[in-house]
């Protein structure tokens, strides 16, 4: 089958460069990669349809046609989209009506043969795919990734706050882009079905979609990255484990040196809840005696010590930790060293598994929650939040493969901890349980049937016909547009 991947956001190129390192390249380059990839090991031709880039600060997105090493079938399609320069994807907007789907168009004609079927990512994504279903006549699938109502409630937009927003964020034109998008979608892929009813429930979207309609969604979970995140020791192993070990002769008292680890990975961030999972050693005595705490933090050497290099918001984080470690004598009990990228990540987790150590995640809310999943490939067993994604990962029917616990109370994530660390029987569980749960559903293999399920059923069937207009400011760059749709949409749904 040919299938397109329309994600206009660019910044696709075979040395994935920049990730991390600006906004936009992020999650979702990861994971339009590597479903194209997995889908084109299974045979099919695949091309990811992005924005071409002439910029000399942002160099590697200006051939046309690209690929990635060894893998013949995915193409890198780059068509202009705004003129040469690097846009941020909130700048994108009016040049995809205008420019880029004609680009598409123009693209196809000249190759005589046009994709069976398309996959759009995030809103931009999805307005393309409803004008090429249009223009082409073909399914398209929808993944938000993020949604613009979430971002708006997020950044507590007010009727007062609106202009100044909108003007560096778009939200006037995303919304509406958004909500034809999903409406003409063909079905449209959710992570979780939390996603679906909380995210598609915002009534930003009354009237371009029905949650409760179970022929519009389908469930896709992603996966995780095997080649990285598996029991098998790589190349960075010896040198994560000497890092750790240092780190633990520095911040660890001798006598603890043998106890496992309880390790808190994600970034320092409010959300992740670092501070909670401090309060359940504080809480929890018999806890304290059997584990000590690693908290990874990215780029520093010494980070219990030294943390000036921090932003303001995660050095508030690390001052409220370590004035809890002073108050509640954990010194010596929490260890905190850098993890510089996913090999190393991987690394940590394999050299804790084999200490009967702990993967912790005690976020307030995890949306999926694939850290956890990522830990647990490697054998590492997990104690997670139970908002979110996460209560969908770790339950299936009456079995059990990650330990939820309520985030917001320390004594709940000390007793989910304590469970795991106090039992060999139960470490073997989770440790056997949770390498299976990864490899039976969260892989990018796994992602891909799915994705090419919905998309046999939506080319066997009759499909699904949306009745929301394009407003004709797409097409016309530089036209300005009021705020007064996106007030009423926001405001008065709210
Ligand atoms: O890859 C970037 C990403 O992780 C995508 O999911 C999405 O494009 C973006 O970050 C988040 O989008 P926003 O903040 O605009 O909602």
């Amino acid at each position: 089958m040919h299938i397109a991947f329309i994600n206009p956001q660019g910044n696709f190129d075979p040395q994935d460069r920049y990730w991390t390192e600006h906004p936009d390249f992020g999650g979702q380059l990861v994971y339009v990669k590597e479903v194209s990839l997995a889908l084109g090991r299974m045979g099919h031709q695949v091309d990811i349809l992005t924005r071409r880039i002439v910029d000399p600060e942002w160099p590697g997105f200006e051939e046309t046609l690209d690929a990635y090493p060894g893998e013949k079938n995915v193409r890198i399609v780059r068509l202009p989209c705004g003129g040469d320069r690097f846009l941020r994807k909130e700048e994108l907007w009016p040049y995809l009506g205008s420019e880029w789907v004609p680009n598409i168009l123009k693209f196809y004609a000249e190759e005589k043969g046009i994709p069976e079927a398309a996959t759009a990512h995030y809103g931009d994504g999805a307005l393309s795919g409803a004008l090429l279903k249009r223009e082409m006549n073909i399914p398209y699938t929808m993944t938000g990734h993020s949604l613009g109502a979430q971002k708006m409630d997020k950044l507590g937009v007010t009727r007062d706050n609106l202009a100044a927003i909108d003007a560096r964020f778009h939200f006037a034109r995303r919304i509406v882009a958004e909500r034809v998008g999903m409406n003409h979608a063909s079905r449209i892929i959710t992570s979780t079905t939390q996603e679906r009813m909380e995210q598609y429930g915002h009534p930003a979207y009354r009237g371009a979609v029905d949650t409760r309609d179970d022929e519009r969604f389908t469930v896709v979970p992603p996966g995780v990255n095997l080649r990285i995140f598996s029991p098998d020791l790589g190349a960075d192993d010896v040198k994560v484990q000497r890092r750790i070990k240092a780190a633990m002769i520095r911040d660890i008292a001798q006598v603890r040196r043998q106890l496992p680890l309880v390790i808190a990975s994600s970034r320092l961030d409010a959300k992740k809840n670092h501070v909670g999972l401090v309060r359940a050693f504080i809480h929890n005595q018999d806890l304290r005696a059997r584990a000590n705490l690693a908290i990874v933090v990215r780029g520093l050497q010494d980070p219990l010590h030294r943390y000036d290099a921090l932003s303001v918001g995660e050095k508030a984080i690390m001052d409220e930790i370590t004035e809890l470690m002073a108050a509640h004598n954990l010194w010596g009990k929490i260890v905190a060293f850098p993890l510089d990228s996913q090999a190393e990540l991987a690394a940590a987790y394999r050299y804790l598994a084999q200490r009967r150590s702990v993967f912790a995640l005690t976020a307030l809310y995890e949306p999926f929650g694939l850290a956890p999943l990522e830990a647990m490939s490697c054998g590492l067993p997990a104690v997670v939040t139970k908002n979110g994604g996460p209560s969908e990962s770790m339950w299936e029917g009456a079995q059990e493969f990650g330990v939820l616990v309520d985030p917001a109370d320390p004594d709940d994530v000390a007793r989910g901890l304590l469970r795991v660390i106090k039992s060999e029987r139960v470490w073997n569980y989770f440790h056997r349980a949770g390498m299976e749960r990864v490899l039976s559903r969260y892989t990018w293999e796994r992602t891909a049937e799915g994705y090419l399920r919905v998309i046999e059923s939506l080319l066997a069937g009759k499909g699904h016909t949306g009745d929301l207009e394009i407003p004709a400011y797409f097409f016309q760059p530089d036209q300005d547009i009021s705020l007064s749709d996106l007030e009423a949409l926001y405001f008065e749904a709210v």
